[in-house]
């Protein structure tokens, strides 16, 4: 009962001392292809412009502007910087666009800011398909089910009726989950199976996607 409240006034401790932090969220941030993303910083604006401001992506300059402005060739047209916090936006987003972040900052008046995060671009999940390795199914015979769609990373949940299909010794899930296959079906099963693709763009609350299909 007592370690939680100590551990807990410690761990307040060390984050109101490491440097840097907060200036840019955490992140991971996700983002579609083709969308748009902005690294919001938490400068509090003032009446001033920052007074110098230097964004990376690994080891590419995206915009340096003390008293000059220079915009990295790649991000010519597709940012938008923000004079009085420091943040940026990115449009027209690709998978390369992946990544790790960091600003620089030096607000007016104070000291010089660090910060970084990470960017994860996601092409969106679309066209899902499925297929049965049997559509008579008799019992006891094997059947196997699985889906594929485009899209990057995608993850799938089974859904037996409306409750979630859990491995077995007569139930497997494979293929990074993208195959179910029931070794003996049993007239119990009566499902109806159905499957939940999604990442972190698309969730399926998107009408350009149909990750929920039944089979
Ligand atoms: C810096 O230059 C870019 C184009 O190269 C322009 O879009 C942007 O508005 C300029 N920013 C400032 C603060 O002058
Ligand atoms: C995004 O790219 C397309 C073509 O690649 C272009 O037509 C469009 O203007 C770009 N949009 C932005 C916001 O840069
Ligand atoms: C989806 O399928 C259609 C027709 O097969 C194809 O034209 C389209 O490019 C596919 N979309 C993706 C994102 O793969
Ligand atoms: C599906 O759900 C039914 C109960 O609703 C259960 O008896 C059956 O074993 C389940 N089948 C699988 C493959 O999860
Ligand atoms: C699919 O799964 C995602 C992520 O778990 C969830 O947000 C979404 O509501 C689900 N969609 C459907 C149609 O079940």
């Amino acid at each position: 009962m007592d370690i939680l409240p100590l551990l807990c006034i410690v761990s307040v401790g060390f984050t109101g001392l490491t440097k840097g932090a907060g200036v840019l969220p955490d992140g991971p941030l996700n983002a579609a292809v083709g969308g748009t993303v902005t690294l919001t910083t938490t400068l509090t604006p003032t009446e001033n412009p920052v007074f110098s401001v230097t964004w990376n992506f690994g080891d590419k300059n995206i915009i340096t502007l003390t008293n000059t402005n220079i915009t990295g060739p790649e991000y010519e047209g597709r940012i938008t910087f923000f004079i009085y916090t420091g943040s940026l936006e990115l449009r027209n987003l690709t998978l390369s666009d992946s990544g790790e972040y960091r600003v620089t900052i030096i607000p007016h008046g104070a000291a010089v800011i660090e910060g970084r995060t990470t960017l994860n671009v996601y092409e969106p999940i679309d066209n899902v398909t499925a297929e049965a390795s049997s559509t008579d199914l008799v019992e006891f015979s094997p059947v196997r089910l699985s889906y594929s769609s485009s899209g990057s990373s995608p993850s799938f949940l089974w859904m037996n009726g409306s409750s979630e299909v859990t491995a077995s010794d007569r139930v497997h899930l494979t293929d990074g989950g993208s195959t179910l296959t029931i070794t003996n079906i049993l007239c119990y099963d009566q499902g109806p199976f159905s499957c939940n693709v999604s990442n972190p763009v698309s969730d399926g609350t998107s009408d350009t996607t149909k990750p929920h299909h039944q089979l």
